[in-house]
């Protein structure tokens, strides 16, 4: 996935949103969808497929693994499962971008096959801890190897039968629960995880799906080695994480009232609307429905004056994306709003605590980062424009570059957002999309 071209965004203010948009699929579902599918009996129909590059990434890894997949096409792919014990080994490095999912949960799965694999990903993935997941692999009697300091590529060499173990994370990672759950499937026995707080649970509900029995009960996740996943069909939910740009963007515009279409709502997800709603946001959702095990709901958002708040730490791990955006929400908030417990925010795409407040600063905004979060001072409560443009450097990361397209809106001048290629890990159509509910951004290629 390289070969990019060097794209800046070139943002400006707005004062009005409207319009009616659907965001593009869920990315974790979207990774998961192509993982599980690979290694089920029978033939999986995906829609609503996220093709942007990370989950593409994975596409291309299992079929590097000799699984036939068909598509992207309109969101639509068909992954023809090998089944358990069906992958092959690849013949070159699984290449896995940008993406820490792909890497993280991939690994569980290449532990527990009878050959060996190599991870490799790009400039900000080979940054990024991997001795989160290769703790508990080793435990299981994996064979991983990796860059001082845990860094990738990472060399796993398989052993089966895994050995079942029982895992405390010690930090709230779906990702790490996930590779472990993964690798469990190819254990002689049962294997569990509790985790520090609640974390998404996409994992879970699709092995479910899948015909595998995963067992949540006093905060206790448990999985029997050896069960054979029966090929379904997914229907992937637009991913709110993507959601968020907007949800912020219309409660920061003046004069907003935009709608996003089937919205996945899985409560392990939903932080981004319970903390807007405790900083006064305007949000309504209708449509409720449930789209294979995944809540979904239209949501319509309406400009409002939000508030600084104290961030409940309950609701980190469940809005852990959404914080770059959130960070400038508090900016255009009235008074002080403060984040704790949120020190994975540093081992993110990029170090999300230090990029987004060095960004916010150079608009003018009061920030100050702290080892495990931030004080914002906002500037809401005045009309029109409430700080200057500045350049952004956004560190490989697409979420700070979606986040000062936001920030924008109410900044004088021009922002000008380097490193804006990122954005097609996660939103493919960002500016079309952005553009259709009002927002003023240009994508120019450098
Ligand atoms: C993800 C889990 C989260 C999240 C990432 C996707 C997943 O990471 O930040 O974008 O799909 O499981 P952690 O589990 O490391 O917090």
């Amino acid at each position: 996935m390289s070969n990019h071209n060097i794209i800046e965004f070139h943002a400006s203010s707005t004062t009005s949103m409207s319009g009616l948009a659907r965001v593009p699929g869920d990315k974790s579902i979207s990774h998961r969808s192509i993982m599980m599918g690979s290694i089920a009996d029978g033939v999986t129909q995906v829609k609503g497929f996220l093709e942007g590059e990370d989950a593409l990434c994975t596409m291309n890894a299992f079929r590097d693994m000799g699984v036939k997949i068909d598509g992207p096409v309109d969101g639509k792919v068909t992954v023809y499962g090998v089944g358990l014990h069906g992958l092959k080994p690849s013949s070159k490095p699984l290449d896995c971008g940008n993406s820490g999912t792909s890497m993280r949960l991939i690994s569980g799965l290449l532990a527990g096959q009878d050959f060996d694999s190599e991870l490799v990903g790009d400039a900000s993935l080979s940054k990024r801890p991997m001795k989160r997941v290769m703790d508990p692999l080793a435990l299981m009697g994996a064979n991983i190897h990796a860059l001082e300091g845990g860094r990738p590529p990472l060399k796993v060499r398989g052993k089966r039968p895994l050995k079942a173990i029982h895992y405390d994370l010690p930090m709230a990672s779906a990702q790490v629960k996930s590779c472990v759950l993964l690798a469990g499937l190819y254990a002689d026995g049962i294997t569990s995880v509790t985790e520090p707080a609640i974390t998404r649970d996409h994992t879970e509900r699709m092995l479910n799906g899948f015909g595998v029995q995963v067992k949540t009960e006093n905060g206790q996740i448990s999985i029997e080695g050896g069960q054979v996943l029966k090929a379904t069909s997914i229907d992937v939910p637009s991913d709110i994480s993507s959601a968020a740009f907007f949800m912020v963007a219309a409660s920061i515009c003046e004069n907003a009232d935009i709608t996003l279409k089937h919205v996945g709502m899985n409560p392990t997800r939903t932080g981004i609307i319970d903390i807007l709603k405790l900083m006064g946001a305007n949000l309504e959702l209708s449509n409720h429905a449930v789209v294979g095990g995944e809540p979904v709901a239209d949501v319509r958002i309406r400009s409002a004056q939000l508030k600084g708040i104290q961030i409940p730490e309950h609701l980190v791990p469940l809005a852990i994306d959404e914080f770059p955006v959130l960070f400038v929400a508090a900016a255009n908030a009235i008074g002080q709003t403060v984040l704790t417990g949120a020190e994975e925010l540093r081992v993110k795409e990029s170090d999300r605590i230090a990029v987004m407040a060095k960004g916010l600063q150079a608009c003018g905004i009061d920030a100050t980062p702290t080892v495990d979060g931030m004080i914002i001072n906002g500037v809401g409560g005045q009309p029109g424009t409430r700080y200057h443009s500045a350049e952004i450097e956004s560190q490989g990361d697409h979420r700070i570059a979606m986040s000062f397209t936001v920030a924008a809106i109410r900044a004088t001048g021009t922002m000008r957002i380097k490193g804006a290629q990122t954005v097609d890990t996660s939103f493919p159509g960002f500016v079309q999309l952005a553009s259709s509910l009002g927002l003023n951004v240009q994508s120019v290629k450098i």
